[in-house]
């Protein structure tokens, strides 16, 4: 098989395996005062303090969560109350409108239920919020807005956005700005001191650690509300036990991720590239989405080196994946998929396509397992199976008619 989907989950580094299972081995809550409690304190205490040295943050602002989706919520709906509760004026959100469903809905779901007005902040036709849209957005209502929400880089299409000169503008207006650096952290450079940025959300199982841990860095001076009350632990703004093993497996890949990105991110652009020439070579309608990644924002590529993301005119995302799978080729379309329902991409359509084209889109996405053999495999399939999924398009079209009619209507 051809796994093509890191984005959506990448394989555990060696070395995370290796540092994990040893810590699995080991005994004692980080908050006990014996000497099992104290190893295991310790433990998590090394693994903050290389998270921070490895993300230019302090290892005071390193908040550990279950996850980027806990990351996103903890900062979307912890920032607002906590600027809200100061300031009940401040009911504002600007959240881009291409962000994560992890930043979407809790900030729609403090629309629902909490008052908030939410923005959803404009993007180009690359997937990229412009800073004049923030600048627009915080002329009107700078004193009534509570949170800027911008991603490092989009997970579907791979724009990156300018995340520092973005804090710049919301901080210029007094408001904080937080990222979802789920996808960035060990693919492009990510300093939490120098972007700006007054929260950054980052995940274990993107960047080779285990699933289900993540942190939340978080400036020291921003008051967050907590959404778990429990113990106190991590500063009181996230209580619970420490899963320390996972901690620690987390800490060794993100260390070795971001160590390792200069090295890797070249050469996996170079393999996306050549997937998306071959891909067009062999379906010459197919439409690359996304920068195309020769820019540059902060010093570092506009594009994501690891996802490739094409629209195929006439197919339905999902029977291109499931043809691929047949072949041997594991991708994704990179939008959301609720309970087997398949949706147009949110963030295609905000970059504005056409529905059609929002459904049939595929995103490879490569990382530190692939090789020019994925590519070869992806360039020898993609031609036969649009050809398939346009035949099945086209039969289902023509089915529904005959459904329709049938039932006396459209
Ligand atoms: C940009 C982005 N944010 C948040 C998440 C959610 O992270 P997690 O799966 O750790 O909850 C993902 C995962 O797909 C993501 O790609």
């Amino acid at each position: 098989m051809s796994y093509l989907d890191h984005a959506a989950t990448t394989p555990m580094l060696p070395s995370a395996v290796v540092a994990m299972s040893e810590a699995l081995s080991c005994t004692g809550n980080a908050s006990s005062l014996h000497s099992a409690g104290r190893a295991a304190r310790r433990a998590v205490e090394e693994s903050r303090e290389s998270i921070a040295a490895a993300l230019g943050a302090r290892p005071s602002e390193v908040v550990l969560t279950a996850g980027g989706t806990e990351g996103d919520n903890l900062a979307v709906k912890g920032i607002y109350w906590a600027r809200k509760a100061a300031d009940p004026r401040r009911t504002r959100l600007l959240v881009s409108a291409t962000e994560h469903h992890a930043v979407l809905e809790p900030a729609e779901w403090l629309a629902k239920h909490e008052g908030a007005e939410l923005e959803l902040l404009e993007v180009d036709e690359l997937g990229r919020v412009r800073p004049e849209s923030l600048r627009a957005a915080l002329a009107e209502g700078a004193e009534r807005t509570a949170l800027v929400s911008v991603m490092w880089a989009n997970n579907e299409v791979g724009t990156v956005n300018p995340v520092r000169e973005l804090a710049e503008i919301a901080h210029r207006h007094g408001v904080p700005l937080h990222t979802d650096a789920v996808q960035a952290v060990g693919a492009l450079p990510v300093d939490f001191g120098a972007c700006g940025a007054d929260a950054l959300t980052l995940t274990g199982h993107k960047v080779g650690g285990p699933y289900g841990v993540g942190a939340l860095l978080l400036r020291r001076e921003l008051d967050c509300t907590p959404l778990i009350h429990g113990g106190g632990q991590e500063r009181d703004v996230r209580s619970g036990t420490l899963d320390v093993p996972s901690v620690v497996g987390l800490a060794v890949a993100v260390a070795d991720a971001v160590a390792e990105a200069p090295r890797r991110a070249p050469e996996l652009a170079a393999l996306r590239d050549e997937l998306v020439r071959r891909v067009i070579e062999a379906v010459p309608d197919a439409v690359a989405n996304g920068d195309p990644g020769h820019g540059v924002i902060d010093g570092a590529p506009s594009r994501l080196p690891g996802i490739a993301h094409l629209s195929f005119p006439g197919c339905e995302g999902d029977s291109l994946i499931m043809l691929m799978d047949a072949h041997g080729i594991e991708c994704s379309t990179g939008s959301a998929c609720t309970a087997g329902v398949a949706t147009p991409s949110h963030v295609l359509l905000a970059m504005g396509a056409d529905e059609a084209t929002a459904r049939g889109s595929l995103r490879f996405s490569l990382g530190h397992t692939s090789t020019a053999a994925d590519v070869d495999a992806v360039a020898g399939a993609i031609g036969p199976v649009v050809e398939r999924a346009r035949r099945a398009g086209h039969a289902g079209s023509r089915q529904r008619v005959r459904v329709a009619s049938a039932a006396g209507g459209w």
